[in-house]
């Protein structure tokens, strides 16, 4: 460019920058470049193995977050590891386009374990991924223009996945309006399904566990009467099972646990144990309505994440973890109502304790006896969300530490 244009282009950005609204850019700290979007711990994790994590001073942190809900199958497992560099060795990537024994075997494994009767599955590399191609779906197969979903749920930050998050409009949503209309049902309220699932709605959107809102289960009469008059209107049910499937509820999904199923349901976090994929599965009569290209991705399905999510499906089963999963669950219910703990809600290992006072006091002193904890969007609700394979002992450690802790 030359040296006049060059000037001129600066002068107009920094003309721009004047300009903007004072709240829109934030001064980049000088820690790094990462971009300054988190919120962090005062942790930096070095190293891990099973549900330990080891900082940088070589001092353990007890680990019952699980990195957002995916370290399922903890950290270092042996069979995870060994299929992932089996894999990298044998074929690190080919897309869709072309034919893999283990995507094949992945996707098989994958209804085989939902125990629900769904006739393809589509692998992608997200949560918020797996519920745009969802939505999309819906929208195209019923023709109509309008989503449902619920107060509290969350389902990613992309444009459709946004659009379906409460209060994301208010919060960080940034695009100039939704690709749909949405309107959100009173969580729990199933006299106002009527009024809000109508002939004009393509699908309503649930997570049958709410994750982010503080492990909030809606309850399988909630879930019945979503299904029920969706069939009545003819819009389709999804389920996103991104945080509360793969086992997390004591049951290969919540669907299965409600005993109601949806004409779809995505799910990702523990599918890969930290390798990112996520899945989108269908009904026969979803999958029916796909025509070749349809919908597409490059990395979605890759030989890599295929790989994890069967060495998953295959620590799930070996390791017996389903059961892990009620029984130590169980076993937090009965054992860590006490301090600041008034009472705990969820299910399985995605569990909400309700606390007297703020639940970031209580995570910062958890945290400073060695115990990593999660928050969520209720201020008074600490969120629990461990690798499986976590024991008595482990549990023992959280009672103790919050036994010590003011009420
Ligand atoms: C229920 C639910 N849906 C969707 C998402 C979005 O998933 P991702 O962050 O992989 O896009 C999340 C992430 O926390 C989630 O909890």
């Amino acid at each position: 460019m030359p040296k006049k244009s060059q000037a001129a282009a600066a002068s107009g950005t920094r003309a721009a920058l004047r300009t903007a609204p004072k709240t829109a850019l934030k001064a980049p700290a000088a820690r790094d470049f990462q971009a300054q979007v988190f919120a962090q711990y005062p942790l930096e994790v070095a190293s891990a193995e099973g549900v330990w994590l080891t900082n940088t001073r070589g001092e353990r942190v007890l680990d019952l977050y699980g990195g957002h809900a995916v370290a399922a199958l903890g950290y270092a497992h042996p069979g995870w590891t060994a299929a992932l560099a089996a894999q990298a060795q044998a074929c690190q990537f080919q897309s869709n386009a072309v034919a893999m024994q283990v995507r094949a075997k992945a996707a098989r494994r994958l209804v085989r374990f939902s125990k629900l009767p769904f006739g393809s599955v589509f692998f992608v590399n997200s949560g918020a991924e797996a519920n745009e191609n969802a939505l999309k779906v819906a929208l195209r197969i019923t023709g109509r223009a309008q989503v449902a979903a619920l107060e509290g749920g969350f389902h990613g930050r992309t444009a459709a996945a946004g659009a379906v998050t409460w209060g994301a409009q208010a919060k960080w949503y940034g695009f100039p309006r939704t690709p749909f209309d949405v309107s959100f049902i009173p969580r729990g309220a199933s006299g106002a399904i009527a009024e809000h699932v109508t002939t004009e709605t393509a699908a309503v959107i649930v997570e049958p566990v709410q994750g982010l809102a503080g492990a909030v289960p809606l309850g399988a009469a909630f879930l019945a009467a979503l299904r029920a008059r969706c069939d009545e209107v003819g819009a389709l049910l999804i389920f996103d099972e991104v945080q509360c499937g793969m086992g997390r509820s004591g049951e290969p999904f919540a669907a299965n646990l409600y005993g109601v199923r949806p004409d779809m349901l995505t799910t990702a976090k523990s599918l890969g144990n930290g390798f990112p994929v996520a899945a989108l599965m269908m009904s026969p009569l979803v999958a029916a309505s796909l025509k070749t290209e349809s919908l597409g991705t490059t990395f979605g399905g890759g030989p890599m994440a295929c790989a994890a999510v069967n060495a998953v499906l295959a620590a799930l089963r070996e390791q017996r973890l389903l059961e892990r999963v009620r029984r130590i669950g169980g076993y937090i219910r009965r054992t860590c109502v006490l301090g600041p703990v008034r009472a705990v809600q969820g299910e399985g290992l995605l569990l909400g304790l309700r606390t007297s006072r703020p639940a970031q006091q209580i995570q910062a002193e958890l945290l400073e006896c060695g115990i990593l904890t999660g928050t969520s969007s209720d201020s008074h609700v600490l969120r629990l969300l461990p690798p499986y394979i976590l024991e008595e002992q482990h549990v023992d450690l959280l009672r103790d530490a919050l036994r010590d802790l003011d009420q």
